[in-house]
């Protein structure tokens, strides 16, 4: 199995993957994340420069160790990330393994928030807006990658939302993750994916994350021929 073995059967291709949360700052000392780990991300940047590939990684705020042979771009927000990603186009894959944030506060503060402001401080309103969808702009870029996959964290009817995910932002594959469930998901080693194109579904896992990684980009290779 070329894919255990390390070698360098990604040679010559470029992939561009997002891992980690994003931070929505409120303020100088708060901020709106969310419960993203991170290692699948890291999991398949690494498996990817174990076999050859040219790996550029954007990510989210983590204190986790960069894998060898993985160029590194540190975001916090969802706007950063954008930027990054964008900006670090073309690629031969794009994976987004990154949860991004849906909302961004409207305003930040550029003082810390008090309890005691005009008003009482007895409730808090924070008005959100939407964040830009970072996986649907890579698929409808320009310079589209090849393989553009996506993840899917749902709690529930996993596979129905991933599909719809997969048609509307024109994805090639989804990884469909269920979360909020113990032993699996976010801040786990293991996780269990279903992997969905256009006509099939594969199961993979429950696994490491490190071997989920292989398998994952072994279907992706197969859709670069
Ligand atoms: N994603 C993204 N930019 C966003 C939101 C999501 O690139 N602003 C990407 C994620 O990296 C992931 C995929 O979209 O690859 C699906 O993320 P998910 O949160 O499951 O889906 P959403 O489309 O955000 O829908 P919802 O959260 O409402 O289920
Ligand atoms: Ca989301």
């Amino acid at each position: 199995d070329e894919s255990l073995a390390g070698g360098d059967d990604l040679a010559g291709r470029r992939l561009l993957i997002s891992a980690g949360p994003t931070f929505e700052d409120l303020d100088p000392v708060r901020f709106i994340g969310n419960r993203s780990s991170g290692k699948m991300g890291f999991a398949i940047a690494a498996a990817a420069a174990r076999r050859g590939a040219d790996v550029v990684m954007v990510a989210g705020p983590v204190h986790l160790a960069t894998p060898p042979g993985v160029r590194r771009i540190d975001v916090r927000s969802a706007a950063q990330m954008r930027d990054a990603v964008l900006g670090a186009l073309p690629a031969d894959i794009y994976i987004g393994a990154a949860a991004v944030a849906d909302y961004t506060p409207r305003t930040v503060s550029a003082e810390k928030i008090k309890k005691t402001r005009e008003g009482g401080g007895e409730t808090l309103t924070v008005e959100l807006v939407r964040t830009h969808d970072v996986l649907a702009e890579v698929a409808a870029h320009a310079l589209r990658p090849r393989v553009v996959l996506g993840f899917a964290a749902e709690t529930n009817d996993v596979e129905r939302y991933a599909r719809d995910k997969l048609v509307r932002k024109g994805l090639d594959m989804i990884a469909a993750n269920q979360v909020g469930r113990a032993g699996c998901g976010f801040e786990s080693d293991d996780n269990a994916l279903t992997v969905i194109d256009a006509t099939t579904a594969h199961a993979l896992g429950p696994a490491a994350k490190t071997a989920l990684a292989d398998a994952l980009l072994d279907l992706v290779k197969a859709r670069l021929r």
